[in-house]
Formats: C-alpha cells, sequence, structure tokens
C-alpha cells in the first residue's frame, strides 16, 4: 500500500514572512479560509515572535481571533501551529487559545507550537539573535508549558543541507541538534533545506543523519530554489519520510536567509508537492480543487499587497 502522506501548510507563515509589504490581517484571514477548505493535514497559522524581526507576522494574536469563529465552525479542522521562539512566544500562544476557548468553546485552536533552532552556527545567531545551545534552552519553558496545555511540539531545524553564511552543513552537525531536540522531549523534527539547495544525495545523507539518532516523526521542509525539490521528496519517501511542508504558490523563505546578493528563496509549491507525491501513488487527504483555488487566491492576495503598497511614480 503507498503511504497516507501529512502535508502541513506552511503559506500564513513561511509563506508571508518574507513577503516585501505587508498583507493586512483582513487579508491574511481570507486566505486562511481557502486553506481551510484544502483539507490540510496540519495548517502554520503564524508566529508568535517579535514583531522587530518579523513585522510581516506581527497580527498573531488578531489573525488567530479573527478565524477562530471559522475554525469553530468546521466539524473537523485540520490541527492548527504557530511558531514560537521562547517563553514569551509560548505565553502569547497560550492567551490565545484562552480566548477561542472562552469565546468560541474551541478547547485549542493552535495544537502546536513549533520551535525553531538551526545545524548552523551563523544561521541560529543570525536568526534568533542566540547560540544553537541558547535556542535549546529557551525550549526548555516552552516545551514544560506545552506539556501542561496537551500541546504538541514540532522542532524545526534549519539548515540541514546547507547554510547562506557558512556552507555546506555536515549531515553529524544535523545528527548532533536533532538529538538534544529529542532528548528535551519535541514530538517530532522537522528538517530545513531553508535555501533549497538539496540534491537528492544531500537529503538522503541529511535525513539519514536524523533517523540514526531518533525515532521521532520527521517532517521535511524544503525551499525549491533549484528546481529539485521533486527528485529531493523522491528520495524522502525511499526513506519511509511521511510528512511535508508546503507553501501555496511556493511563497515564501526566511528573511535572515537573505544575503545581500541573493533574497532567501520560496518554499516548495503545494501543488508541485501533490503532484510528486500522487506520482507516487501516495494518498493524500487534499482536494486538488480547493487547493488550486487558494494557489490562486494567495498568488492575488501578495499581488494586491505588493501594488497597494508600491510607492506612486
Ligand atoms: P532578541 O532581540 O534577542 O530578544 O530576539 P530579547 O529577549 O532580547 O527581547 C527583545 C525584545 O523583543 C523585547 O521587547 C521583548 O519583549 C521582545 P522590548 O522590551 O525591546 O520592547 N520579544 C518578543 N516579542 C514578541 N514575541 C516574542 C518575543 N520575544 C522577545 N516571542 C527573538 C530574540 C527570538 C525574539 C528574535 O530573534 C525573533 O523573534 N526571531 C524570529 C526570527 C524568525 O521568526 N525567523 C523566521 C522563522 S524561522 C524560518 O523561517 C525557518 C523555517 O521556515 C525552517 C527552514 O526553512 O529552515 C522554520
Ligand atoms: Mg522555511
Amino acid at each position: 500500500m503507498p503511504p497516507a502522506i501529512r502535508i502541513t501548510d506552511v503559506t500564513l507563515r513561511d509563506g508571508l514572512q518574507n513577503e516585501p509589504r505587508l498583507v493586512s490581517t483582513t487579508d491574511k484571514a481570507d486566505l486562511a479560509r481557502t486553506l481551510l477548505a484544502v483539507g490540510f493535514d496540519e495548517i502554520e497559522l503564524t508566529s508568535f515572535v517579535s514583531a522587530r524581526w518579523i513585522p510581516q507576522l506581527g497580527d498573531a494574536t488578531d489573525l488567530c481571533a479573527m478565524i477562530a469563529p471559522d475554525v469553530a465552525a468546521l466539524g473537523t479542522p485540520p490541527l492548527l501551529s504557530a511558531l514560537v521562539p521562547n517563553e514569551k512566544g509560548m505565553q502569547a500562544l497560550l492567551a490565545t487559545n484562552e480566548t477561542a476557548r472562552r469565546e468560541h468553546n474551541l478547547t485549542n485552536l493552535l495544537s502546536k507550537a513549533s520551535v525553531f533552532t538551526a545545524a548552523s552556527e551563523t544561521f541560529a545567531q543570525k536568526n534568533t539573535n542566540a547560540s544553537i545551545a541558547q535556542t535549546l534552552e529557551r525550549f526548555v519553558p516552552v516545551i514544560a508549558l506545552a506539556r501542561e496545555a496537551g500541546l504538541q511540539v514540532r522542532a524545526y531545524v534549519s539548515c540541514v543541507i546547507a547554510c547562506p553564511f557558512e556552507g555546506p552543513i555536515a549531515p553529524a552537525q544535523v545528527a548532533d541538534v536533532c538529538k538534544r531536540l529529542a532528548d528535551l522531549g519535541v514530538d517530532e523534527i522537522d528538517l530545513g533545506d531553508t535555501i533549497g539547495a538539496g540534491t537528492p544525495e544531500t537529503v538522503t545523507a541529511a535525513v539519514r543523519a536524523a533517523q540514526g539518532v531518533t525515532d521521532l516523526p520527521i517532517t521535511l521542509h524544503l525551499h525549491d530554489t533549484f528546481g529539485r525539490a521533486v527528485e529531493c521528496i523522491f528520495a524522502a519517501l525511499d526513506l519511509a519520510i511521511a510528512s511535508f511542508d508546503a507553501s501555496a504558490a511556493g511563497l515564501g523563505g526566511c528573511p535572515y536567509a537573505s544575503t545581500p546578493d541573493k533574497r532567501a528563496p520560496g518554499n516548495v509549491a503545494t501543488s508541485l508537492l501533490a503532484g510528486a507525491l500522487e506520482a507516487r501513488g501516495c494518498t493524500l487527504s487534499i482536494d486538488r480543487a480547493a487547493l488550486d483555488a487558494a494557489e490562486s487566491h494567495a498568488r492575488r492576495t501578495v499581488t494586491r499587497a505588493r501594488a497597494a503598497q508600491e510607492p506612486a511614480p
């Protein structure tokens, strides 16, 4: 039997965090509604990070409040998650859940917190103003609070193939960070090819490195710079990876992975991922017509935001 594959939609988080112009909260909520109709296993809604670092997602609490009634109206909503860098972010996530519980009777609007670190010291420093070890220390109270509230914890490891500042990353570094995350008690590891440098060979090495140190479920988070994402997806399927992230229309990128001469690349497009998985006979939960509609909606949303805020000629 071909495996059932989990798809996490990261459009509203990774997809929008690198947009040159702010997308309004109302437009994000409209986009969220189209994404909710696709049938994703999981939707990463936003980030509870510093708005000084990521102004594009400074409306995390407002966005959650805006779509909570839509989520409450769904019979079986997808699992919703959000990025959290530290205890302050976790407290904001928990307050959001508390409001949704009080106002819409939702047990947990957000039932997963996603922490993030890297296999590259330089990238960890640029992205979180902390060493890898310091990011892991910050996760301790986050994980404890998640346990108390009955939430799951995903842990991203960025730059598992290459770092925009350090170059190629050794699989041993990936293994080391994954082991330390597993020891902290996270529920899932998400391997991020932050700058889309992966090839089937390097993705295989990174996945094997992670699988060598943990039995936790592993998700693959590809950015698609050189058009090799599909080959990388096939390589990951051969290693029994059954969970992938993607973004509508391939939007996205981490602003702190950009260098003066290269802007961070977008995520693998969800339609490309879905096509690759279907070609391999995998079972997907998504409605392809609803996905097409959501991808068109995402394109229109960012195009409108860019045009509306372009300086007058
Ligand atoms: P810092 O400046 O070192 O933090 O940033 P701090 O603790 O010194 O606090 C400075 C200010 O930020 C204070 O405010 C804090 O209250 C505030 P002030 O007193 O100056 O007004 N602050 C916060 N505000 C809101 N929410 C919070 C929070 N924490 C502190 N949670 C920090 C450290 C981690 C906060 C910062 O570096 C940050 O927010 N970084 C986020 C960067 C980010 O979101 N990058 C993109 C996501 S990662 C990614 O895209 C990769 C991924 O897709 C996988 C892949 O592709 O590889 C996941
Ligand atoms: Mg990313």
